[in-house]
């Protein structure tokens, strides 16, 4: 079983992973730390203080394994039997990212990414034919999280509704 889970920082991906990999018995791959540790990347940008990903390098990684759970940023790169796409309001992404001592700008920065679904607009863009989970995160805990990925596993249809661009009452 191949699971991929993505989402914008803060959405809770390495939290659900390590839950789901203690229920269904299988590894779980950090995926910024594997990029790291294997040097799976062809740069390092200065500027926006990031490895770039070499996508050829981590597919090649993943391409002889049967079982695994990917949880990462670029998850929705790694084959996958399912694809999670985690979300949370803005404001409940700043504030798990809190406690990171992150500064202002890369909350804001993750927030804003989580408001325009810019990962999750990745994922329903691309041309494959991935089964989709799309959970919201925001008023459930991780275990609530796992059980609905489970649930997705065993064929159930999990698509939560979210726009936070409706959600605000305030012009823009
Ligand atoms: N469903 C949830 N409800 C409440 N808090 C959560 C939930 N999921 C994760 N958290 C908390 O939010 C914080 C961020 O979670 P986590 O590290 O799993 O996010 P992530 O998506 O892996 O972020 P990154 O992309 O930066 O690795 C942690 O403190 C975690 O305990
Ligand atoms: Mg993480």
């Amino acid at each position: 079983m191949k699971i991929a889970i993505t989402g914008t920082p803060g959405t809770g991906k390495s939290t659900v992973g390590k839950i789901l990999s203690e229920r269904l018995g299988i590894p779980v791959y950090n995926l910024s730390q594997l990029i790291k540790e294997k040097g799976f990347y062809t740069e390092f940008d200065e500027k926006r203080k990031a490895y770039v990903v070499d996508l050829e390098k981590l597919k090649e990684f993943f391409k002889d394994k049967e079982n695994y759970i990917a949880e990462g940023l670029v998850a929705h790169y790694v084959p996958a039997d399912l694809i999670v796409v985690l979300r949370a309001k803005p404001e409940v992404v700043v504030e798990r990212l809190k406690p990171r001592g992150y500064p202002e700008e890369k909350l804001n920065e993750n927030a804003e990414a989580e408001r325009l679904a810019v990962i999750a607009t990745e994922v329903f863009e691309s041309n494959s034919n991935w089964k989709v989970a799309h959970i919201d995160t925001t008023n459930r805990t991780p275990e609530e999280v796992a059980e609905l990925i489970e649930r997705a596993l065993k064929g159930e249809e999990v698509f939560d509704d979210v726009d936070w661009l409706e959600d605000e009452t305030g012009c823009y």
